[in-house]
Protein backbone atom coordinates (compact mmCIF):
# COMPACT_ATOMS: atom_id res chain seq x y z
CA UNK A 1 0.00 0.00 0.00
CA UNK A 2 1.09 3.47 -1.15
CA UNK A 3 0.99 6.10 2.01
CA UNK A 4 0.06 9.66 0.61
CA UNK A 5 3.21 11.60 1.17
CA UNK A 6 2.70 14.78 -0.55
CA UNK A 7 6.35 15.45 -0.26
CA UNK A 8 8.89 13.14 -1.35
CA UNK A 9 12.52 14.61 -1.38
CA UNK A 10 13.31 11.39 -3.11
CA UNK A 11 11.37 11.85 -6.36
CA UNK A 12 14.25 14.21 -7.17
CA UNK A 13 17.21 11.69 -6.31
CA UNK A 14 16.02 9.69 -8.90
CA UNK A 15 18.35 9.67 -11.79
CA UNK A 16 21.74 11.50 -12.81
CA UNK A 17 20.46 13.87 -14.82
CA UNK A 18 17.51 15.05 -12.08
CA UNK A 19 19.94 15.23 -9.25
CA UNK A 20 22.62 17.05 -11.54
CA UNK A 21 19.45 19.46 -12.76
CA UNK A 22 18.96 20.43 -9.22
CA UNK A 23 22.31 20.77 -7.79
CA UNK A 24 22.69 23.61 -4.99
CA UNK A 25 26.34 23.93 -5.37
CA UNK A 26 28.27 24.16 -9.05
CA UNK A 27 32.03 24.42 -9.51
CA UNK A 28 34.41 25.77 -11.65
CA UNK A 29 37.97 24.89 -12.37
CA UNK A 30 38.37 29.26 -12.79
CA UNK A 31 38.45 29.09 -9.17
CA UNK A 32 40.94 26.43 -8.47
CA UNK A 33 44.73 27.62 -7.26
CA UNK A 34 47.17 25.45 -7.35
CA UNK A 35 50.16 26.00 -4.65
CA UNK A 36 53.67 24.28 -5.24
CA UNK A 37 57.40 24.93 -3.62
CA UNK A 38 60.13 26.63 -5.74
CA UNK A 39 64.14 25.69 -4.42
CA UNK A 40 67.41 26.70 -5.53
CA UNK A 41 69.55 24.80 -7.59
CA UNK A 42 69.71 23.12 -11.27
CA UNK A 43 67.75 20.16 -12.08
CA UNK A 44 65.39 19.30 -8.99
CA UNK A 45 62.20 17.65 -8.99
CA UNK A 46 62.26 16.39 -5.35
CA UNK A 47 59.33 14.60 -4.17
CA UNK A 48 57.85 15.67 -0.08
CA UNK A 49 58.55 13.00 1.98
CA UNK A 50 55.29 13.82 4.24
CA UNK A 51 53.24 14.74 0.99
CA UNK A 52 53.72 12.15 -1.78
CA UNK A 53 52.88 13.29 -4.92
CA UNK A 54 53.95 16.98 -4.53
CA UNK A 55 57.55 18.28 -5.25
CA UNK A 56 60.01 20.95 -4.99
CA UNK A 57 61.20 22.37 -8.41
CA UNK A 58 63.79 24.29 -9.04
CA UNK A 59 62.97 27.03 -12.03
CA UNK A 60 64.59 25.07 -14.48
CA UNK A 61 62.14 22.58 -14.53
CA UNK A 62 59.32 24.27 -13.66
CA UNK A 63 58.14 24.01 -17.53
CA UNK A 64 57.04 20.26 -16.50
CA UNK A 65 54.57 21.68 -13.70
CA UNK A 66 53.52 24.34 -16.05
CA UNK A 67 52.13 21.84 -18.87
CA UNK A 68 50.84 19.65 -16.45
CA UNK A 69 48.97 22.52 -14.96
CA UNK A 70 48.11 23.64 -18.59
CA UNK A 71 46.45 20.07 -19.90
CA UNK A 72 44.37 20.33 -16.67
CA UNK A 73 42.98 23.91 -17.29
CA UNK A 74 44.69 25.05 -14.04
CA UNK A 75 45.36 28.92 -14.36
CA UNK A 76 46.35 29.71 -10.83
CA UNK A 77 49.49 28.92 -8.63
CA UNK A 78 50.31 29.96 -5.29
CA UNK A 79 53.71 30.30 -4.98
CA UNK A 80 56.65 29.59 -2.36
CA UNK A 81 60.15 30.11 -2.19
CA UNK A 82 62.50 27.44 -0.64
CA UNK A 83 66.19 29.77 -0.71
CA UNK A 84 69.18 28.25 0.19
CA UNK A 85 70.49 30.77 2.79
CA UNK A 86 68.23 31.82 5.54
CA UNK A 87 69.28 34.87 7.99
CA UNK A 88 68.21 36.61 11.18
CA UNK A 89 65.61 39.09 9.27
CA UNK A 90 64.78 36.77 6.09
CA UNK A 91 66.42 38.88 3.73
CA UNK A 92 66.37 36.70 0.74
CA UNK A 93 62.73 37.20 0.97
CA UNK A 94 62.77 40.64 -0.58
CA UNK A 95 66.48 40.19 -2.48
CA UNK A 96 66.02 40.95 -6.38
CA UNK A 97 67.58 37.42 -6.99
CA UNK A 98 65.28 35.53 -4.22
CA UNK A 99 64.25 32.54 -4.83
CA UNK A 100 60.56 33.84 -6.17
CA UNK A 101 61.42 36.52 -8.06
CA UNK A 102 63.45 34.19 -9.92
CA UNK A 103 60.73 31.84 -10.74
CA UNK A 104 58.56 34.69 -11.19
CA UNK A 105 60.59 36.13 -13.82
CA UNK A 106 60.81 32.58 -15.46
CA UNK A 107 56.92 31.99 -15.50
CA UNK A 108 55.90 35.26 -16.51
CA UNK A 109 58.33 34.92 -19.35
CA UNK A 110 57.87 31.57 -20.39
CA UNK A 111 53.96 31.06 -19.38
CA UNK A 112 52.55 34.95 -19.26
CA UNK A 113 48.99 32.85 -19.52
CA UNK A 114 49.69 31.89 -15.87
CA UNK A 115 47.91 33.67 -12.52
CA UNK A 116 50.70 34.45 -10.12
CA UNK A 117 49.93 34.57 -6.43
CA UNK A 118 52.81 34.51 -4.10
CA UNK A 119 52.98 34.36 -0.83
CA UNK A 120 54.60 37.12 1.40
CA UNK A 121 55.68 35.92 4.82
CA UNK A 122 58.99 35.21 6.35
CA UNK A 123 59.50 32.05 7.76
CA UNK A 124 61.17 30.43 4.92
CA UNK A 125 63.95 32.72 5.20
CA UNK A 126 64.79 33.80 8.49
CA UNK A 127 67.10 31.09 10.13
CA UNK A 128 64.85 30.99 13.58
CA UNK A 129 61.82 30.43 11.19
CA UNK A 130 59.56 32.51 12.79
CA UNK A 131 57.38 34.81 10.42
CA UNK A 132 59.08 38.13 11.10
CA UNK A 133 61.62 40.21 12.90
CA UNK A 134 62.34 38.73 16.60
CA UNK A 135 62.91 40.80 19.56
CA UNK A 136 64.17 38.37 22.14
CA UNK A 137 61.47 35.45 21.40
CA UNK A 138 58.74 37.96 20.72
CA UNK A 139 58.07 38.54 17.21
CA UNK A 140 58.03 42.30 16.46
CA UNK A 141 54.88 43.35 14.80
CA UNK A 142 56.10 46.98 13.37
CA UNK A 143 59.57 45.96 12.84
CA UNK A 144 58.19 42.93 10.60
CA UNK A 145 55.96 45.50 8.49
CA UNK A 146 58.13 46.91 6.88
CA UNK A 147 60.04 43.84 5.56
CA UNK A 148 56.71 42.35 4.23
CA UNK A 149 55.70 45.82 2.25
CA UNK A 150 59.25 45.72 0.84
CA UNK A 151 58.84 41.92 0.26
CA UNK A 152 55.40 42.17 -1.61
CA UNK A 153 57.06 45.49 -3.38
CA UNK A 154 59.53 42.90 -4.75
CA UNK A 155 57.28 39.96 -5.79
CA UNK A 156 54.76 42.96 -7.41
CA UNK A 157 58.31 44.02 -9.46
CA UNK A 158 59.38 40.61 -10.37
CA UNK A 159 55.72 39.82 -12.27
CA UNK A 160 53.67 38.53 -9.63
CA UNK A 161 49.90 39.36 -10.41
CA UNK A 162 48.51 38.62 -6.81
CA UNK A 163 50.07 38.47 -3.50
CA UNK A 164 48.85 37.12 -0.30
CA UNK A 165 50.15 37.81 3.19
CA UNK A 166 50.40 34.92 5.35
CA UNK A 167 52.36 36.18 8.52
CA UNK A 168 49.52 37.64 11.09
CA UNK A 169 50.79 40.54 12.01
CA UNK A 170 48.29 43.66 12.59
CA UNK A 171 48.41 46.24 10.10
CA UNK A 172 50.08 44.13 7.21
CA UNK A 173 47.69 44.93 4.56
CA UNK A 174 47.69 48.26 5.09
CA UNK A 175 51.33 48.19 4.80
CA UNK A 176 51.42 46.31 2.08
CA UNK A 177 49.09 48.72 0.26
CA UNK A 178 50.50 51.36 0.80
CA UNK A 179 54.43 50.22 -0.63
CA UNK A 180 52.18 48.70 -3.63
CA UNK A 181 50.12 51.99 -4.43
CA UNK A 182 53.21 54.37 -3.72
CA UNK A 183 55.20 52.47 -6.53
CA UNK A 184 51.94 52.62 -8.85
CA UNK A 185 50.76 48.99 -8.36
CA UNK A 186 47.45 49.66 -8.10
CA UNK A 187 46.19 47.43 -9.64
CA UNK A 188 47.73 44.41 -7.83
CA UNK A 189 45.19 42.93 -5.82
CA UNK A 190 46.10 41.51 -1.88
CA UNK A 191 44.57 38.36 -0.96
CA UNK A 192 44.90 38.47 2.52
CA UNK A 193 45.19 35.16 4.85
CA UNK A 194 42.96 37.20 7.06
CA UNK A 195 41.69 33.93 9.07
CA UNK A 196 44.67 32.16 9.98
CA UNK A 197 44.94 29.52 12.46
CA UNK A 198 47.46 28.10 14.53
CA UNK A 199 47.29 24.63 13.19
CA UNK A 200 48.80 21.51 13.43
CA UNK A 201 47.41 20.22 9.95
CA UNK A 202 50.79 22.78 8.62
CA UNK A 203 52.89 20.28 9.71
CA UNK A 204 53.80 18.50 6.61
CA UNK A 205 54.50 22.35 4.67
CA UNK A 206 56.61 23.07 7.26
CA UNK A 207 58.92 19.93 6.47
CA UNK A 208 58.31 20.80 2.48
CA UNK A 209 59.69 24.66 3.02
CA UNK A 210 62.20 23.89 6.00
CA UNK A 211 60.09 26.14 7.74
CA UNK A 212 59.53 25.15 11.45
CA UNK A 213 60.23 27.95 14.14
CA UNK A 214 63.24 26.54 15.76
CA UNK A 215 62.06 27.77 18.70
CA UNK A 216 58.38 28.19 20.17
CA UNK A 217 55.37 28.25 17.94
CA UNK A 218 53.05 30.63 16.06
CA UNK A 219 50.36 31.13 18.69
CA UNK A 220 51.20 34.65 19.33
CA UNK A 221 50.88 35.66 16.01
CA UNK A 222 48.19 32.85 14.19
CA UNK A 223 44.77 32.25 15.39
CA UNK A 224 43.60 30.19 18.52
CA UNK A 225 41.24 27.36 16.86
CA UNK A 226 38.76 28.38 20.00
CA UNK A 227 37.81 31.44 18.39
CA UNK A 228 35.28 32.19 15.70
CA UNK A 229 34.17 36.08 16.57
CA UNK A 230 38.01 36.51 16.07
CA UNK A 231 37.93 35.33 12.72
CA UNK A 232 35.43 38.47 12.47
CA UNK A 233 37.40 41.32 13.79
CA UNK A 234 40.61 39.79 11.53
CA UNK A 235 38.18 39.80 8.61
CA UNK A 236 36.75 43.30 8.71
CA UNK A 237 40.13 45.04 9.74
CA UNK A 238 41.83 43.47 6.37
CA UNK A 239 38.88 45.15 4.53
CA UNK A 240 39.36 48.35 6.11
CA UNK A 241 42.93 48.10 5.44
CA UNK A 242 42.55 47.57 1.45
CA UNK A 243 42.01 43.62 1.52
CA UNK A 244 40.31 42.44 -2.36
CA UNK A 245 40.36 38.69 -1.37
CA UNK A 246 39.67 37.09 2.24
CA UNK A 247 41.15 33.87 2.87
CA UNK A 248 40.43 31.34 5.80
CA UNK A 249 43.37 28.52 6.09
CA UNK A 250 43.03 25.32 7.45
CA UNK A 251 40.23 24.26 5.12
CA UNK A 252 38.32 21.05 6.41
CA UNK A 253 37.71 21.36 10.19
CA UNK A 254 37.14 25.29 9.28
CA UNK A 255 34.22 25.25 7.19
CA UNK A 256 31.83 26.44 9.58
CA UNK A 257 34.39 30.04 10.12
CA UNK A 258 34.07 30.14 6.38
CA UNK A 259 30.39 30.03 6.40
CA UNK A 260 30.31 33.05 8.87
CA UNK A 261 33.28 34.90 6.83
CA UNK A 262 31.00 34.95 3.28
CA UNK A 263 27.43 35.62 4.92
CA UNK A 264 29.29 38.79 6.39
CA UNK A 265 31.42 40.51 4.16
CA UNK A 266 31.20 41.23 0.75
CA UNK A 267 34.14 40.49 -0.58
CA UNK A 268 35.57 36.76 -2.57
CA UNK A 269 36.47 34.60 -0.10
CA UNK A 270 39.33 31.69 -0.14
CA UNK A 271 39.75 28.63 1.56
CA UNK A 272 43.16 26.96 1.83
CA UNK A 273 42.98 23.20 2.22
CA UNK A 274 46.37 23.02 3.41
CA UNK A 275 48.99 19.95 3.86
CA UNK A 276 47.96 18.26 6.43
CA UNK A 277 44.20 17.50 5.09
CA UNK A 278 45.98 16.58 1.56
CA UNK A 279 48.47 14.02 3.49
CA UNK A 280 46.14 12.46 5.56
CA UNK A 281 44.15 11.85 2.50
CA UNK A 282 47.25 10.51 0.62
CA UNK A 283 47.85 8.34 3.74
CA UNK A 284 44.10 7.00 4.28
CA UNK A 285 44.47 5.62 0.74
CA UNK A 286 47.46 4.19 0.63
CA UNK A 287 46.39 2.14 3.46
CA UNK A 288 43.43 1.28 1.46
CA UNK A 289 40.87 2.84 4.11
CA UNK A 290 39.69 5.34 1.66
CA UNK A 291 39.25 5.74 -1.77
CA UNK A 292 41.11 9.38 -2.87
CA UNK A 293 39.39 10.23 -5.61
CA UNK A 294 36.14 10.10 -4.54
CA UNK A 295 36.78 11.44 -0.83
CA UNK A 296 38.84 14.06 -3.02
CA UNK A 297 35.81 15.56 -4.90
CA UNK A 298 33.47 15.24 -1.80
CA UNK A 299 36.31 17.49 0.35
CA UNK A 300 36.18 19.92 -2.84
CA UNK A 301 32.39 20.36 -3.20
CA UNK A 302 31.65 20.44 0.07
CA UNK A 303 34.42 23.04 0.80
CA UNK A 304 32.64 25.09 -2.09
CA UNK A 305 29.02 24.32 -0.88
CA UNK A 306 30.29 26.25 2.56
CA UNK A 307 31.09 29.22 1.06
CA UNK A 308 33.79 29.02 -1.04
CA UNK A 309 34.68 31.31 -3.90
CA UNK A 310 38.57 29.77 -4.71
CA UNK A 311 39.97 26.84 -3.25
CA UNK A 312 43.73 26.42 -2.94
CA UNK A 313 44.69 22.70 -2.57
CA UNK A 314 47.24 20.43 -3.74
CA UNK A 315 44.69 18.91 -5.40
CA UNK A 316 43.78 21.41 -8.35
CA UNK A 317 44.86 19.33 -10.69
CA UNK A 318 43.17 16.02 -9.84
CA UNK A 319 39.97 18.08 -8.71
CA UNK A 320 40.16 19.74 -12.08
CA UNK A 321 40.53 16.22 -13.79
CA UNK A 322 37.19 14.80 -11.89
CA UNK A 323 35.16 18.17 -13.04
CA UNK A 324 36.21 17.18 -16.81
CA UNK A 325 34.84 13.35 -16.25
CA UNK A 326 32.14 14.76 -14.89
CA UNK A 327 32.11 12.98 -11.78
CA UNK A 328 31.62 16.74 -9.82
CA UNK A 329 30.36 19.73 -11.01
C1 LIG B 1 53.82 30.59 5.73
C2 LIG B 1 52.77 29.61 5.37
C3 LIG B 1 52.47 28.37 5.96
C4 LIG B 1 51.48 27.79 5.17
C5 LIG B 1 51.17 28.70 4.16
N1 LIG B 1 51.96 29.81 4.32
C6 LIG B 1 53.08 27.68 7.10
C7 LIG B 1 52.90 28.19 8.48
O1 LIG B 1 52.21 29.18 8.73
O2 LIG B 1 53.53 27.60 9.36
C8 LIG B 1 50.88 26.43 5.37
C9 LIG B 1 50.30 25.81 4.14
C10 LIG B 1 50.06 24.35 4.21
O3 LIG B 1 50.15 23.70 5.27
O4 LIG B 1 49.75 23.79 3.15
N2 LIG B 1 53.63 31.28 6.89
Amino acid sequence: MKQKILQRPRRLRKSDILRSMVRETRISKDSLVYPFFVTEGNNIKEEIKTMPGQYRWSVDRLSELFKELSEHGVKSVLIFGIPDKKDECGSGAWSKDGIIQKALRYIKKNFPDIFCVTDVCMCEYTSHGHCGILDGDYVDNDKTLEVLAKTALSHAEAGADMVAPSDMMDGRIGAIRKELDKNEFYNIPIMAYSVKYSSAFYGPFRDAADSAPSFGDRKSYQMDFHNVREAIIESGLDISEGADILMVKPGMAYLDVLTKIKEKFNKPVALYSVSGEYSMIKAGAKLGYIDEMSVVGESAVCMYRAGADILITYYAMEIAGLIDEGKIG
